[in-house]
């Protein structure tokens, strides 16, 4: 299954108990993100001066950028609590009045997979979140009443790894939404040495961090992963040494290559090759020959080869590029001729 790769984005219970140790806990930890955290630094500061809660905050990307992390941040920096919920937990509006009631004056309300809310539910948020009251019917037919539901000023913080399913309704209805990219070589760097160090570990050179950052494809949960696989193969092969020859190992035996990409993208970026002449062919079809989910290739695998300049989305699928056959070592001939008119605008 595609949530069992190493280089996986998305998180297990047990891994996220991990994880916990290596969550930034301040603003200032919080690494990359430049022009987010220079939003809500200001937000946060105009916010505290007036004595009202944050704005409600949309963040939307591929998993594991740190979206939860910033809740949580957030959360600290407002010295409020913060309740966690997800979209498909939130089933009735029953489910959100228990939510809404419990929350104090500035907490903050983090729905995961808010793409995910029930329409019936979604309504009921928007007088949450700009009235801070929400009217619910109780019984049904003659005995039909409503009762208005009063809560606390909070901020709502919704994440969702596909913004493109939110109604406009609901995204308006934010103050903050923003987009989190993927870092860059260096920041993934500085949260692998942070990692190592909250980890305890012997502390990598440059090389080591360098090799490790450039295989993390942005992510840095997947950064974090990888570095507590070398952890594991130092301790077992190495004697805790955690150097070249223990970051090559463990990405060899974790068949994580040069570039990040694994056995489920070189799978994905082959079938297009081979069984399809190099596209443009739809993901549905991909998914099927795959046997894989066609919504978990689109949300882990298809982003960062995006990224990467390895795949094009054209209007009649997708196709390879000439940069994917070259590191698969595939003929290039494969890459699409007739690309004229047919890529996405
Ligand atoms: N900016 C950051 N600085 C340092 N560490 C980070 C940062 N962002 C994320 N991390 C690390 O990456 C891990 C994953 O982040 P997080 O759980 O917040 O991702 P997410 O965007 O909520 O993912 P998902 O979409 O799967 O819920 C965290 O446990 C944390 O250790
Ligand atoms: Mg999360």
């Amino acid at each position: 299954m595609a949530t069992d790769r190493v280089i996986s984005a998305s998180a297990s219970p047990v891994e996220e108990q991990q994880n916990w140790a290596l969550r930034p806990q301040k603003l200032d930890e919080y690494i990359g993100q430049r022009d987010l955290i220079e939003r809500v630094k200001i937000a946060i500061v105009a916010a505290r001066d007036r004595g009202d809660p944050l704005e409600h905050v949309l963040l939307h990307g591929p998993p594991g950028l740190g979206k939860t992390s910033l809740a949580h941040v957030l959360a600290k920096e407002m010295g409020g609590q913060i309740s966690i919920t997800s979209g498909p937990a939130l089933a009735r509006a029953t489910d959100l009045v228990s939510a809404l009631t419990r929350l104090q004056h500035g907490d903050i309300l983090f729905i995961d997979e808010i793409h995910r809310l029930p329409i019936a539910v979604e309504e009921f948020i928007y007088s949450a979140m700009e009235d801070f009251r929400i009217d619910v019917t109780l019984d049904q037919g003659m005995a039909a009443r409503t009762v208005q539901v009063k809560c606390k000023p909070f901020t709502l913080i919704g994440a969702t790894t596909r913004a493109g399913l939110l109604s406009s309704p609901l995204r308006t209805r934010f103050g903050i939404v923003h987009h989190l990219q993927y870092y860059a070589q260096v920041e993934l760097e500085a949260i692998l040495d942070r990692s190592g160090r909250l980890l305890g570990l012997e502390a990598m050179d440059a090389n080591c961090l360098r090799t490790l950052a450039t295989r993390s494809r942005g992510t840095p949960r997947i950064a974090n992963r990888l570095l507590r696989r070398v952890r594991d193969y130092a301790q077992v092969k190495h004697k805790g040494a955690m150097t070249g020859p223990a970051v090559d190992g463990a990405l060899k035996l974790e068949g994580v290559d040069a570039l990040g990409l694994d056995e489920l993208d070189r799978t994905f970026l082959k079938v297009i090759a081979t069984t399809y002449r190099g596209g443009p062919v739809g993901l549905e079809t991909i998914a099927a020959t795959m046997n894989e989910d066609a919504g978990t290739l689109e949300d882990v695998v298809e982003p960062y080869l995006l990224q990467i300049g390895f795949l094009a989305r054209t209007r009649r699928g997708r196709a390879l590029t000439a940069k994917a056959c070259e590191h698969l070592g595939l003929p290039t001939t494969l890459v699409p001729q007739d690309a004229g008119g047919l890529f996405e605008g």
